[in-house]
């Protein structure tokens, strides 16, 4: 049966011209929360209007903070300093975003009030202990359910100490959630990652004057050093978004695509250097630094891929693009493997499980292991997939439409809302021939 928002992708095509696609999500997120924290008006262009970011926007309003959100991508915060945060009537309700409740966790840990935060289905069967823990041994006092979920009660008034955090896991949230707290904590807090993440909070702390330590895989922030001073912030293109048409354009012979002015921070740009590395041609252009994020177009042409077996350094850098990368390797000539990606069960779906089905079902070898995937390239079908209520797996598989046989009809896609509500418009646009249906 059909549920939701449904795609319907007729086969074949390819992307050519020149687009944006949707801001990023993280920095957008951060720019409200930061912004939040400042003293005087910090003015946002380019804010991503999704889902999940306007749940951050959402709860820094129930945290008494004034915000301007005049549509557009334009959002001027009124910052209410480290200490004028107040607390909200009601809980926070968070959606379907990871990052702010992640973030929001180590940001009212430090607060003089106690919060309770929630979110839809999909959020409140993710992983929290990553962060109460840590959190905890800062000495806050936080509640989850019994399996370590959301809804979350924090309990504030505490005082918070600096410690000496190693992660087991290469998370952004997770640091960027020590960080925060790490603001009101008494001494040093140092975070040491076992691989790179992606470092936007530590760029946007430095932009607005807030001094930090980086030395090889350890950040450090000390409690209450500064203040944070109002900044203006023009968000990129995000690189997440952009994979889908990079990589629809990698495997429909005759494809031409821009996307213009996407961020290429190196801690994100794992899905270049994949589809590179399996062969597609992908040129940067008109490389800039706006606002301490390196930003550039994304040119790609069409060329055959080969598998290969994706190397793990690259896995944190790609997180987000996985689903999107296995359509690559489903197209592609040979093996795909990919390993050591075991965080990929825990995002808005299991992904691995969710697209080892949605491939099997079009036809192709895909066999999901514990940590990763093996796919071999093929040819694909048509059929009908379920998104499993996650956007990015809904986009990946209108992206397989280029190289299908017939129709791929796909469930459950209201929640390309959450970060890329323009997605089938601009796919269209590009040539990709897809239609959206109002099911029940
Ligand atoms: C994000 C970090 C990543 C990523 C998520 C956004 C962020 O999550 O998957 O979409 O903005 O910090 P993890 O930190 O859990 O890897």
């Amino acid at each position: 049966m059909s549920n939701g928002v449904v795609f319907k992708i007729a086969p074949g095509g390819r992307l050519c011209g020149e687009t944006r696609v949707a801001s990023d999500k993280s920095i957008s997120h951060r720019s409200i929360i930061f912004g939040s924290l400042a003293q005087g008006t910090t003015s946002v262009k380019g804010f991503l209007e999704a889902e999940d970011t306007l749940s951050t926007l959402k709860a820094f309003r129930s945290l008494g903070v004034e915000i301007d959100h005049h549509g557009d991508g334009c959002v001027d915060i009124h910052g209410v300093g480290l200490d004028g945060l107040k607390p909200s009537s009601e809980p926070l309700f968070l959606g379907n975003s990871g990052t702010s409740m992640r973030l929001l966790c180590g940001l009212l840990a430090a607060q003089s009030f106690d919060s309770s935060l929630t979110g839809d289905a999909s959020l409140n069967r993710r992983p929290m202990l990553r962060v109460t823990k840590p959190l905890t041994e800062m000495g806050a006092s936080i509640e989850t359910t019994e399996q370590g979920t959301a809804p979350i009660r924090i309990h504030g008034g505490l005082r918070l100490h600096g410690i000496d955090y190693p992660m087991q896991i290469a998370s952004a949230q997770v640091k960027s959630c020590l960080l925060l707290a790490g603001l009101y904590a008494q001494g040093t807090t140092s975070i040491t990652e076992p691989a790179p993440t992606r470092d936007h909070t530590e760029r946007m702390l430095e932009g607005f004057g807030y001094p930090l330590q980086r030395q090889g895989s350890t950040v450090s922030i000390q409690g209450r050093h500064a203040t944070f001073k109002a900044i203006s912030i023009d968000v990129p293109g995000d690189i997440s978004s952009a994979a889908f048409f990079m990589v629809g354009a990698a495997i429909s012979p005759g494809s031409d695509v821009l996307l213009k002015h996407v961020g290429i921070n190196p801690t994100r740009t794992g899905i270049i250097d994949i589809l590179r590395l399996m062969g597609a041609d992908i040129q940067l252009e008109n490389q800039q630094t706006i606002g301490g994020e390196p930003v550039a177009d994304i040119h790609v042409r069409y060329a055959p891929l080969t598998g290969i077996d994706i190397p793990e350094n690259r896995v944190p850098l790609a997180i987000d693009e996985f689903p999107v990368i296995f359509i690559a390797a489903a197209c592609a000539q040979g093996e795909t493997w990919l390993t050591g990606a075991a965080e990929l069960r825990v995002k808005e779906s299991d992904r691995i499980q969710v697209m080892a089905d949605g491939l099997q079902r079009l036809g192709i070898n895909a066999q999901p292991t514990a940590d990763g995937m093996r796919i071999e390239g093929g040819k694909l079908n048509g059929g009908h997939v379920d998104s499993s209520g996650d956007h990015r797996i809904a986009m990946t598989f209108s992206i397989a439409g280029l190289r299908a046989s017939s129709d791929i009809m796909i469930d459950n896609c209201d929640n390309v809302q959450t970060s890329f509500p323009d997605f089938p418009e601009i796919a269209c646009r590009l040539g990709l021939n897809v239609n959206k249906i109002n099911a029940s």
